[in-house]
């Protein structure tokens, strides 16, 4: 009887000291995996050489500690062990990518590697088998060395290379895969690709390549939305987006926020405005702003491409509805005289004349780039809504990077943090937001900072030649945000 009491005791207590808020009835969870940093099977049946192949075995001085992708997860042999995971967390969805590389070793459908379509075959048949749904990113990152060698994303002709690659996967998967995404954060892609030197090819040229891969981007992206629309969704009935990723950028103080507001549209507008706006193109201030800088630097045409008006009709309105990938925030400051800002991945501020702070309070995560600011995912999807409209968002990446460790209470904190503003976001703010993606189901191939950065809700062990995977405290946590369907929040932290 006493132990009764004590029992009835601790859960009023608990009860008075948190509020639980419930996600709304469909709302979805999912994590999230790419190719190359989970696959391994780097040569293995027929794949061929990718980008980060390339780099990592003829630069491992740009890896922190000098690995490879060549085996990363071995997700090629450990497949099932990953839908287990997928079902223990309880998934709704499970986004992973394809390899191009791997689909098709020429880059082109010339040769289509039976090997590569029985293996996405068997994931896809295996997520659905349990009553998991698939969400494919058709490219993340990793595009086939023999492109690279043509030009890659500075080459206008990609854009039909991957309307190719598009209707391959779409013909073999588009019969099972219901929800997709196109293109894996361009502003990254072509960023890291294109001015600074941590992505490869690690060719530098920030004037001119990295413009050309935006535009590249987004009508590549155009062209496969539209197969998919025209052939596809009439019979499958699926959705087709891109993915862009969108950091929050505010000012340092308020004579910034012009300058803020104009870091928002180069960052995630560029890749946004084109498909989302109702006047297509490129967001016009950022159009003027960087028409005068090519001007000023003796450019007798725009860095930044203008798009045709059969091009602009051709982009906009390819979605399905609005997919985010959001981790960090910033602040921006106007540049002194002389002052130049060259952090990655944000190279092009320097551009708008911009430099970017952080703010002190803001914890900096296990890796250069990243600080957690919780608040900037609600702002970042209240801006994206003002500038877009009433949009469905899915939120298909999320996550903290951190040292190793199972009892990660600084990943818990993080997702209750942002899960919250996401909550706030949806119950203040009115935003439709339909999906939360937690990157990542498990430790995997950091890019260039290799295995130091644990970004997983599972641990994996780098150095078991099977790749154990264990549990961390998150992915307990993440379970039971999702068997519940709602946010335990302590009442004292509580924004209402
Ligand atoms: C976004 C990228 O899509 C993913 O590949 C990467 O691992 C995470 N950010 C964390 O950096």
């Amino acid at each position: 009887m006493i132990w009764k009491h004590a029992v009835v005791l601790s859960t009023i207590l608990a009860v008075s000291s948190s509020t639980i808020l419930p996600f709304p009835p469909g709302f979805k969870f999912g994590a999230a995996t790419a190719a190359y940093q989970v696959e391994g099977g780097w040569n293995l049946d027929g794949k061929s050489e990718n980008i980060w192949d390339r780099f990592v075995h003829e630069h491992p001085e740009r890896i922190d500690d000098r690995s490879t992708g060549d085996v990363a997860c071995d997700s090629y042999h450990n497949w099932r062990r990953d839908l287990e995971m997928a079902e223990e967390l309880r998934l709704d969805f499970y986004r992973f990518s394809l390899s191009w590389s791997r689909i098709l070793p020429s880059g082109f459908p010339n040769h289509i590697n039976e090997a590569a379509i029985e293996y996405y075959n068997n994931v896809i048949d295996g997520i659905l088998e349990k009553g998991i749904e698939p969400l494919v990113t058709i490219h993340h990152f990793d595009l086939p060395q023999s492109l690279q060698d043509l030009g890659g994303w500075a080459n206008p002709l990609i854009v039909d290379w991957f309307e190719d690659y598009a209707k391959v996967v779409f013909a073999h998967f588009g019969d099972r895969v219901k929800l997709w995404l196109t293109i894996n954060e361009p502003v990254i892609l072509c960023e890291a690709f294109f001015n600074a030197e941590v992505f490869p090819p690690a060719f530098i040229s920030p004037d001119l390549g990295v413009y050309l891969c935006s535009k590249h981007v987004m009508l590549a992206h155009a062209k496969a939305w539209r197969v998919y629309d025209k052939l596809l969704k009439p019979k499958y009935h699926g959705r087709v987006s891109l993915t862009t990723h969108i950091t929050w950028f505010e000012p340092l103080a308020p004579e910034y926020e012009e300058l803020a507001e104009l870091t928002m549209l180069n960052f995630g507008g560029r890749y946004s405005h084109a498909i989302y706006s109702k006047i297509g193109g490129w967001p016009p201030a950022l159009e003027k702003a960087l028409a005068e800088v090519s001007l000023k630097r003796g450019y007798s045409r725009p860095q930044l491409p203008p798009f045709t008006q059969e091009e602009i009709e051709l982009v906009r309105g390819t979605y399905d509805f609005f997919a985010l990938n959001h981790y960090t925030s910033r602040l921006m400051r106007t540049a002194k005289e002389g002052e130049k800002f060259t952090e990655w991945p944000l190279g092009d501020v320097e551009d708008l004349n911009g430099i970017i702070v952080r703010k002190a309070d803001w914890a900096q995560a296990a890796t250069s780039w990243f600080y957690v600011n919780p608040e900037g995912i609600r702002k970042g999807l209240v801006w994206l809504k003002q500038q877009y409209g009433d949009l469905e968002f899915m939120i298909t990446e999320n996550g903290l990077a951190t040292k190793a460790g199972l009892d990660d209470q600084d990943r818990v904190q993080y997702y209750r943090d942002y899960l919250e503003q996401v909550l706030l976001a949806i119950n203040e703010d009115d935003v439709n937001v339909t999906a939360y993606t937690a990157w990542t189901l498990m430790d995997n191939y950091e890019w260039n900072n290799g295995y130091t950065v644990k970004f997983g809700l599972y641990e994996v062990n780098f150095t078991d030649p099977g790749r154990k995977r264990t549990p961390r405290a998150s992915a307990h946590y993440y379970a039971n945000i999702i068997r519940t369907h709602s946010l335990e929040i302590p009442t004292t932290s509580i924004q209402l």
